[in-house]
């Protein structure tokens, strides 16, 4: 495939789709082993995940729903505000359901701190927390996966769900940028 205009803005390739799909298909399998008779909310939370969630609800052929929350904390910045903004609600009661809270990663821990005590706030069951990449160097907040796909360094790392300044979520592997895009 030609390189695009995107790859030109990426430092090196942190993870391929071929090594992100494998891992997705291992996580898919261990959650239809730990939820097949539990009938599981899968909760995406956007707009980072929505990759993602598209392929681990398909990695895991298991009796679920969907569900997407939309929260913000970012402000087109690199570095969380700590104030989490609900963009867009839940839509349906998720009183005594178990959630599984499908995540692109767990940096700060911000986001799912606060949605985790949202959640259970609204009366869920259980909140399991999945994660793709788990950043836990950068952890400002107590919170820890329950699954994670992979532990990333400390670098700026788009594509696959993941943007900058809501740019290249697009791209099918995820990168690390060039320093120079981000500090122009
Ligand atoms: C990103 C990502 C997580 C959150 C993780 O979302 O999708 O939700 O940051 O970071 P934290 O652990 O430091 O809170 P962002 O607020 O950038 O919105 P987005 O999903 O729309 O990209």
């Amino acid at each position: 495939m030609a390189k695009s205009m995107m790859d030109r803005d990426m430092l090196k390739v942190l993870y391929s789709e071929e090594q992100i799909k494998a891992r997705i298909q291992e996580m898919g399998d261990e959650l239809y082993e730990q939820f097949k008779d539990r009938n599981p909310l899968f909760l995406g939370v956007l707009k980072g995940s929505f990759i993602f969630m598209a392929d681990i609800v398909r990695a895991c052929q298991i009796k679920s729903d969907i569900e997407f929350i939309a929260v913000s904390s970012y402000q087109n910045g690199t570095s969380s505000s700590g104030v989490v903004q609900i963009t867009h609600d839940l839509q349906q009661d998720i009183t005594d359901r178990e959630i599984i809270v499908i995540e692109d990663i767990l940096d700060s821990g911000n986001t799912l701190y606060f949605l985790k005590n949202y959640f259970m706030t609204k009366g869920a069951k259980s909140v399991t927390v999945v994660t793709l990449l788990d950043k836990p160097s950068r952890r400002v907040k107590p919170v820890k996966a329950d699954m994670a796909g992979f532990e990333v360094p400390d670098e700026f790392v788009v594509g696959y769900g993941l943007d900058y300044a809501q740019q290249y979520r697009n791209m099918p592997y995820i990168g690390v940028l060039k320093p120079e895009v981000y500090s122009k």
